[in-house]
């Protein structure tokens, strides 16, 4: 199957509008590559001002959202507003959303189905940690993570599912090529099993932690690695070597 090959820039809390402002235009006259999919993820407070800064070839995406319409929920965002700031996509699951602030697969799956509902791209994330991976539970971990998703899910299409392993993640320590592919082969083949084979080979199953133009060639020559899903590098000029990986 043809993926087309994605690319999402993960800004985190980072950033302010002169620096962004910098980065956006560095995007915007820049060469990518026609056939990857950009996304930029921003703080939600900046959601308008990276419509509104990044030109039309980059997709704007949020961080995190809530998983109802609108609502007494002080300091959330939801789809429907994400949505009317001009993103198409949110990212959800992010490891940072659940192991800093404490968000479950359940909860993680129900903000999936109403971010789909509300006809938002969900770049949805898993990954094991450090102690899971040394003690060989990496796919019994993954493969829970991504059931409940699937649980929420009626429609892949637009989804991405990220897997970023969560000692790769901000360390320095990207995954060899070798372990993501083994990583990225299992999660296609659970697809096939779970899913269907059709689901199998049209998902986009990209790839996170500590990715950088030095080794995202590498990477993204992997069958099963369909794109990145980049922090601290997507802060930098470098994001277009990494935008433009797949040679
Ligand atoms: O969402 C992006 C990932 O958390 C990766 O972050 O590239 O800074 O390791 P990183």
């Amino acid at each position: 199957a043809q993926r087309r090959f994605f690319v999402g820039g993960n800004w985190k809390m980072n950033g302010n509008k002169e620096s962004l402002e910098e980065l956006m235009s560095t995007l915007n006259t820049a060469s990518l590559h026609e056939d990857t999919e950009v996304v930029c993820a921003a703080p939600s407070i900046y959601l308008d001002f990276a419509r509104s800064g990044l030109d039309s070839r980059i997709s704007v995406a949020a961080q995190n959202c809530y998983k109802v319409a609108k609502g007494a929920f002080t300091g959330e965002i939801s789809p429907a507003m994400i949505k009317d700031c001009g993103a198409d996509w949110v990212i959800l699951g992010h490891s940072e959303r659940r192991h800093v602030f404490g968000e479950n697969d359940e909860l993680i799956g129900q903000k999936v189905a109403h971010a789909l509902e509300s006809d938002l791209g969900v770049i949805a994330c898993i990954g094991e940690k450090l102690e899971e991976r040394e003690a060989g539970t990496t796919e019994e971990v993954i493969f829970a993570q991504t059931q409940v998703i699937a649980e929420n899910v009626m429609d892949w299409e637009k989804v991405v599912l990220a897997y970023e392993p969560v000692w790769a993640i901000g360390t320095g320590k990207t995954a060899t090529p070798e372990q993501a592919q083994e990583v990225h082969e299992k999660l296609r083949a659970w697809f096939r099993a779970n899913i269907s084979e059709e689901v199998s080979d049209s998902l986009r199953i990209i790839y996170g932690g500590s990715v950088t133009a030095a080794n995202c060639r590498e990477l993204a020559s992997q069958t099963d690695v369909d794109g990145f899903l980049v922090g601290g590098a997507s802060l930098k000029p470098e994001f277009i070597d990494i935008i433009n990986a797949r040679a």
